[in-house]
């Protein structure tokens, strides 16, 4: 797909509105991790700086399109006047006179930060008229909020219909990235698939099987792909439900002839906690009375014999319980075995949704992927092949 950047706006004197996603966590009025407010930062200074009138637009949390005072925006303006440098002004509504007289006092290079729009019901029903609204306050729509742009909603895609769109920078890299990663790769590709689910990713693990080379799956839902093989796992979290599912995966992957890697040994234990007693078995013998929490080093070699060939990689989900230890350890090496890769300029690796992240940044190397999306459910769902609505509307094809 094609779209606009910054590179080809004339903002200088205009009113751009800038979708950005500030729905970062807050805990106790404090942002516990800013990772999107600085990845969206360079849109809104380069804005200013080229003199427009910059107006931002984001949801936060899930109001249900009330006025829920616990979820005003008003706790990004100092976190966003840190990271952006610059004076930012608050508006307590997004629409409406309050927004439009705070708009009309901007002056060229100035910023302000308008209310939830999710305290409107027209934000997530994409209502016209609440689009009309938004596109009423600007010359210009920007979208910064790759991690939003699953969401068809006024502020997403309404309003991106109305006015001259582009995409900003955090935009543009996250859509740079992933068509480098999955739409244009260069091959062997391989994904890595982990977490807890079948269930939840099963259109997931359908579209990646088509389309790589090798498919490494990891995590719990790894057990029930070995289950599904007839292997007992034990007293392992797993789906007998979806025992069909990961056999129709399987199959799927013999027609397009790509590889899936199972785990070949594991860590197990008795019981799930920290520091649990633990050993290492082939994964064709989990004791009845053991869980597997891990992948074992045998794993670990397999995945990187692959990863020698591999020359792009994608990944989503964690290859055991990585947040209780020492059941991180297989997950630990490969994400350092991928981030060695790609420091050596070998392997362009791309990775995303929640859990991910918080197993690099566990891991150490957050910053040694190629990239890293700051996207939770649109990154899955462009894993999934689906065209993602807020991305739709930037498209100049
Ligand atoms: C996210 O945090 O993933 C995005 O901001 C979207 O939020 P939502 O899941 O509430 O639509
Ligand atoms: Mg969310």
């Amino acid at each position: 797909m094609t779209f606009r950047t910054l590179d080809d706006l004339d903002v200088k004197g205009k009113r751009v509105l800038v979708r950005a996603d500030l729905n970062v966590p807050v805990a106790g009025g404090k942002v516990t991790d800013d990772t999107r407010i600085v990845r969206q930062a360079p849109t809104i200074r380069e804005l200013a700086d080229k003199g427009a009138k910059v107006v931002i637009l984001s949801h936060f949390d899930r109001p249900k399109g009330k006025v829920v005072p616990s979820m005003s925006l008003q706790v990004l303006v100092e976190p966003l006047q840190k990271t952006i440098g610059r004076h930012i002004a608050f508006a307590d509504d997004c629409i409406g006179p309050k927004a439009q007289a705070a708009v009309a006092a901007l002056k060229d290079g100035e910023i302000l930060l308008l209310e939830n729009t999710r305290f409107h019901k027209g934000e997530e029903d994409n209502d016209p008229a609440m689009a009309r609204d938004l596109a009423a306050l600007g010359d210009i729509f920007v979208n910064d909020a790759f991690s939003a742009a699953h969401r068809a909603h006024a502020s997403t895609e309404g309003v991106a219909r109305l006015l001259p769109n582009a995409a900003g920078r955090s935009m543009q890299a996250e859509l740079t990235h992933l068509q480098k990663a999955l739409g244009n790769p260069e091959r062997p590709l391989m994904a890595v698939v982990g977490g807890a689910k079948v269930s939840t990713k099963i259109e997931l693990l359908q579209n990646l099987v088509k389309r790589v080379e090798t498919l490494v799956i990891g995590g719990a839902m790894a057990n029930t792909f070995l289950a599904a093989e007839g292997v007992g796992v034990g007293k392992s979290l797993y789906e007998p439900d979806h025992l069909e599912t990961a056999r129709q995966v399987i199959r799927m992957a013999n027609d397009a002839g790509a590889v899936i890697l199972l785990p070949k040994d594991v860590v197990v234990a008795k019981e799930f906690k920290a520091g649990a007693a633990h050993h290492t078995v082939p994964a064709t013998a989990i004791a009845a009375d053991e869980m597997a929490l891990d992948v074992g080093p045998d794993s670990i070699k397999a995945f990187e014999n692959r990863l020698l060939t591999t020359r792009t990689l994608v990944w989503n989900g964690p290859f055991g319980a990585f947040e209780t230890e020492p059941f991180d350890q297989g997950t630990v090496q490969a994400a350092q075995l991928v981030a060695s890769r790609t420091r050596a300029g070998q392997l362009l690796s791309v990775a995303g949704g929640g859990d991910t992240v918080a197993a690099l940044a566990h891991a150490g190397v957050e910053g040694d992927f190629t990239y890293v999306s700051t996207a939770g459910g649109a990154f899955l769902e462009w894993l999934e092949g689906k065209a993602l609505p807020g991305v739709e509307a930037l498209s100049t094809k």
